[in-house]
Parts: C-alpha cells; sequence; structure tokens
C-alpha cells in the first residue's frame, strides 16, 4: 500500500552532448545514439509532496518555480504525466505539488529541461520505490532514465554520471534507445575531471525550438549519413577517451558541434541557431589554440551559447583567455563554470 503523503527531493544535473542527439523516431526514439558529459554545477532541484486525493479521473497538481507558482510550465508537465501514467498508475491517485529551482539563472538560455526532467522523473520513481522497496538501483536508475526521456529525450542522459551513453549501439554493450546507461569502456584520467565553462552569448528564447528541429531531420538530404557519422563518432571515441588523447577529442567534438548546426543550415525551412558572438569565440579559441597550444575547444548545443570544454590542469591560462578575449562576447559579460559530475542525488 502507498503511503498517504510524503516528499521527495532530488537534484539532477544538465549534461553536455560529445556526440549530439539530433532526430527522432515516435516516441522519443533517438535517430542516432549520442554521449555526454554529466555536468556539475548546472543543475535542478526538485521537490515533490505528494498527497492522497478523492477520486483519481485526472491528474492534480501545483508548480511552485524559482519559489513562484508557474502557470506556463504546467502544460508541459501535464503532457509529461500522460505520457507516463502507463508507467507509474499512482500518478492519478495523488496531488503533487512540485518545486523547482535551477542552480543556473533563469533565462540565461541554458536548457533547463534536460535537468528539470531527470530531477522530477526522479522524485516520481522514488514515491513508486515506496511500493516497491525492493527495487534494485539499476531498475530504479534505468526506469527513472526512460520517464525523463519522455519527457525529453536529452534528460535521460541527466541521471548518471559521469559520460552517458543514449541510443542503440552495437559495439556498445547494454546500450538501448529507451534508456541512457553509463559509458562501459576505460576513460583517461584528464576526462574525469574535463571542465565545461559555459559562455552565455544569447539569453533570450531561440526561434527554433530542439522539438521542431528533430522534426526537419524527417526528410533531411544528409540525415541518413549524419546518423551513420554520429554511429563511426561513437566508435572513434572509445580509443580516444582510453588514452586521453586531446588532439583526437577535439576534432571529434568540434566536428559533431558544428554538424549538428550544419543540419539546422541545410533543413527546409532552415535556421541559424549561431549569433556573430558565437562566431567570433569559436574564431578566437581556434586562434588561441593554435597559439597556445592550451587544448581548449568548443561545443554547442541546440543555442547560441558557447560550451568550452578544457582539462582542469590549464584552467587558470582559460581564466585570462575569458577574461581577456571573451566575456567581451558574453550577454552583460556572464558565463558559468562548470566540469564533469557524478550524476543526480538524492536530497
Ligand atoms: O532533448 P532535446 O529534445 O531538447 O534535444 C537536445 C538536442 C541537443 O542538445 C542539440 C543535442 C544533445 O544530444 O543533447
Amino acid at each position: 500500500e502507498f503511503p498517504l503523503s510524503g516528499k521527495v527531493t532530488w537534484r539532477a544535473p544538465s549534461n553536455i552532448a560529445l556526440v549530439k542527439y539530433w532526430g527522432k523516431k515516435p516516441v522519443q526514439i533517438p535517430a542516432n545514439p549520442s554521449i555526454s558529459f554529466t555536468l556539475d554545477t548546472c543543475a535542478t532541484t526538485t521537490s515533490v509532496t505528494f498527497t492522497k486525493k478523492e477520486g483519481d479521473a485526472d491528474f492534480s497538481f501545483d508548480l511552485l518555480f524559482e519559489g513562484k507558482p508557474k502557470e506556463e510550465f504546467k502544460p508541459k508537465i501535464l503532457t509529461f504525466f500522460e505520457r507516463i501514467v502507463s508507467y507509474l498508475p499512482f500518478l492519478k491517485a495523488y496531488h503533487f505539488d512540485i518545486d523547482t529551482s535551477n542552480s543556473f539563472p533563469h533565462s540565461s538560455g541554458i536548457a533547463s529541461s534536460a535537468s528539470g526532467m531527470a530531477a522530477l522523473s526522479l522524485c516520481l520513481m522514488d514515491i513508486e520505490k515506496q511500493l516497491d522497496p525492493t527495487m534494485d538501483r539499476t531498475t530504479f536508475n534505468r526506469k527513472a532514465s526512460y520517464l525523463a526521456r519522455l519527457g525529453s529525450g536529452s534528460a535521460c542522459r541527466s541521471i548518471h554520471g559521469s559520460l552517458v551513453e543514449w541510443g542503440i549501439h552495437e559495439n556498445i554493450p547494454q546500450s538501448s534507445d529507451l534508456y541512457g546507461t553509463e559509458y562501459p569502456f576505460a576513460i583517461d584520467s584528464v576526462f574525469k575531471t574535463y571542465q565545461d565553462t559555459i559562455l552565455l552569448v544569447h539569453k533570450g528564447e531561440k526561434q527554433v525550438s530542439s522539438t521542431v528541429g528533430h522534426q526537419l531531420m524527417k526528410g533531411h538530404p544528409y540525415a541518413e549519413n549524419r546518423f551513420q557519422q554520429a554511429v563511426q563518432n561513437l566508435d572513434s571515441l572509445k580509443p580516444i577517451l582510453a588514452s586521453g588523447d586531446l588532439e583526437g577529442f577535439i576534432q571529434l567534438v568540434e566536428s559533431e558541434a558544428l554538424t549538428l548546426h550544419a543540419m539546422m543550415m541545410t533543413s527546409m525551412p532552415y535556421f541559424i541557431l549561431m549569433k556573430p558572438d558565437t562566431l567570433e569565440i569559436i574564431n578566437k579559441i581556434w586562434k588561441y589554440r593554435q597559439e597556445s597550444k592550451v587544448p581548449v575547444c568548443f561545443t554547442l548545443d541546440a543555442g547560441a551559447n558557447v560550451h568550452m570544454l578544457y582539462p582542469e590542469n590549464v584552467k587558470e591560462n582559460v581564466q585570462r583567455f575569458i577574461d581577456d578575449e571573451l566575456a567581451m562576447h558574453c550577454e552583460n559579460g556572464q558565463y558559468i563554470h562548470d566540469r564533469v559530475g557524478k550524476g543526480a542525488v538524492k536530497i
């Protein structure tokens, strides 16, 4: 029997893809496998208070975002609940008070859907675990990732640390289209403390959502080649990660980022999410790397912000580079230092 009421809290991190997920099949099945670093600082903390209610015909929930009621987010949660109710039948038997906040500044242009959907899924799984206390950790994590995927594809990579793969790949054991799994192969220690500084180029709403972007991969003239390339890049990444080959890493990661945006530019309708400052930063990173030999590279999400990836031991050099040359391209000079993290935690 379920308890009559209770409260659970989880903190889930954001993630940054090295090999990008772009294109999907129903329902939230990736067109190609992807892999991401789990982040640490950028995270969502969500509390869910549940109270047994009268009747079980409808969903009932209230939402606080950063401490304030947020009506705009409710349709997204409702859609999510509708998608997952067959896996969590208790959803209609309770009223939920969802209290969620992000560690990163509000409307910073950092997508919170990955960390947000992961944190909410973990809270709901935690409630389910009270019905089935014998549930083992693997089952718990897999199902949390499965649910998170139904909320936002890349969210399924925000449960575990530190390198997570999602999407069936014949050379990656345990890989699944349905949930993310920890990368099963050896990783050189340099990648275990890798840094990600997010340069906030443009904080406004982007013109084209990733939902629309994924759809535009249907019938895209380069889609099949792109999906094959992602599969190959996952293979190429294996020796790079195992040996700490930074040159190979830089080349693969930057190519993935530019290919993602090339897909946007060559879809119909076409669109561009990079801004002039995105390109300024990319060019400065290339020049700096060539002149200083500091192994810093960039990657991009579906937006204008630049993620700068680099080993921990060059942190000070990179800070000087940011202060001297990059902060001027960020909105209000803003950037966020993050690093590879260990996955979601119960609070
Ligand atoms: O999870 P979604 O549907 O918002 O898609 C995100 C896709 C990218 O961030 C562009 C790439 C990725 O793999 O995270």
